[in-house]
């Protein structure tokens, strides 16, 4: 199928090779010599062991060829895996303090989907990430930035990174400010934190969309009030499972948060971390939990109906969508 993704961090797409090959062009010492020493490293006991390698591995990206680089890896997997549209977290904060300038990242990503969208047609939206181990006055200063060049780059704001110790009260000026300068608005919840995180995100942020989710399930008014406001959450079973928030991918909640009628997409997170893209995350589910062809349509359909393109978009790529259902239909 013609699939949209709608969470994933540019960050997080990093193939080990090009961060040995990165780290050895600017003489950035890392602790591995080889692909093999990289993907030992992708072991990791919960969200944070996972981030300190993530932000190991943005240390090595500086200059305007690392972006676009960066940004052409994942765009060539989304041609190969039939992704047509995605919405890609950017997070500044993580190179701002390398001495990296705004302008390197985005003129080196901007190369890249321009020639993504003139090469085959890809669809991309821009979410400005901020960071939650940061301060909220390091968030707005960024924001502030990103708007005064690129405000027509980015289409919303994102929140990121350590959810425990950060919750979403800490955020809502960051979110006032996003919103009245005509952002939408999404934020990580319930992926490590309490469910209460999730409303709060809704209540106090005023997001639209919530990034994981899975928690919601500890909550059932709140998994009421999900399907109810028909609010998506962009949920990511591989990730999932490789930070420990389920066991294993046969415990996983996703298809119980289908049926209750909330509105669940499948989305990579961090791909080239945990071990697969969008279409291997939709494998494993198809594997491990009898994922259907008609679930894995639902899931998808939400993912275009759900995603932050202007109406006329969205309905051309749904289109195109159920124009290839109909000429493969589920047997
Ligand atoms: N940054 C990259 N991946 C993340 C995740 N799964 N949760 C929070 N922040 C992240
Ligand atoms: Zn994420």
């Amino acid at each position: 199928m013609p699939k949209a993704e709608l969470h994933v961090h540019i960050d997080g797409t990093l193939q080990p090779s090009r961060l040995l090959d990165r780290a050895a062009k600017h003489g950035v010492d890392i602790p591995y010599r080889s692909v093999e020493d990289v993907e030992n490293a992708y072991d990791f006991d919960n969200l944070q062991s996972f981030l300190d390698l993530y932000y190991l591995g943005t240390g090595v990206i500086r200059d305007e060829e690392d972006f676009y680089l960066l940004m052409l890896d994942y765009l060539s997997a989304c041609r190969e895996q039939h992704i047509t549209h995605t919405e890609i977290m950017v997070e500044p904060q993580s190179y701002l303090p390398n001495g990296v300038a705004l302008e390197t990242l985005m003129s080196g990503f901007q190369r890249a989907i321009d020639e993504a969208k003139a090469g085959w047609g890809q669809s991309v939206v821009l979410i400005l990430s901020l960071l939650r181990h940061l301060p909220e006055a390091d968030g707005i200063e960024v924001l502030e930035q990103a708007h005064s060049t690129y405000s027509d780059r980015f289409v919303a704001i994102g929140l990121a990174s350590a959810e425990v110790g950060h919750p979403p009260d800490g955020f809502a000026g960051l979110y006032a400010r996003a919103r009245s300068l005509g952002y939408r608005a999404t934020a990580h919840a319930g992926e490590e934190g309490p469910a209460a995180f999730v409303t709060d995100s809704l209540d106090l942020l005023g997001v639209e969309r919530i990034d994981h989710g899975v928690r919601s399930a500890d909550d059932p008014a709140l998994i009421a009030r999900l399907a109810r406001e028909r609010i998506p959450l962009t949920v990511c079973p591989l990730s999932n499972v490789k930070l420990k928030v389920f066991e294993n991918m046969t415990d996983h909640n996703i298809l119980e948060l289908l049926d209750a009628g909330v509105r669940v997409t499948v989305n990579s997170d961090d791909p080239t971390y945990f071990g697969g893209f969008l279409n291997d995350n939709f494998i494993a589910l198809h594997e491990d939990l009898k994922l259907s062809r008609e679930q894995a349509t639902r899931l998808n359909r939400n993912a275009f109906e759900a995603s932050f393109l202007p109406e006329d978009v969205k309905a051309a790529l749904l289109a195109d969508l159920d124009r290839y259902l109909l000429e493969h239909p589920v047997r």
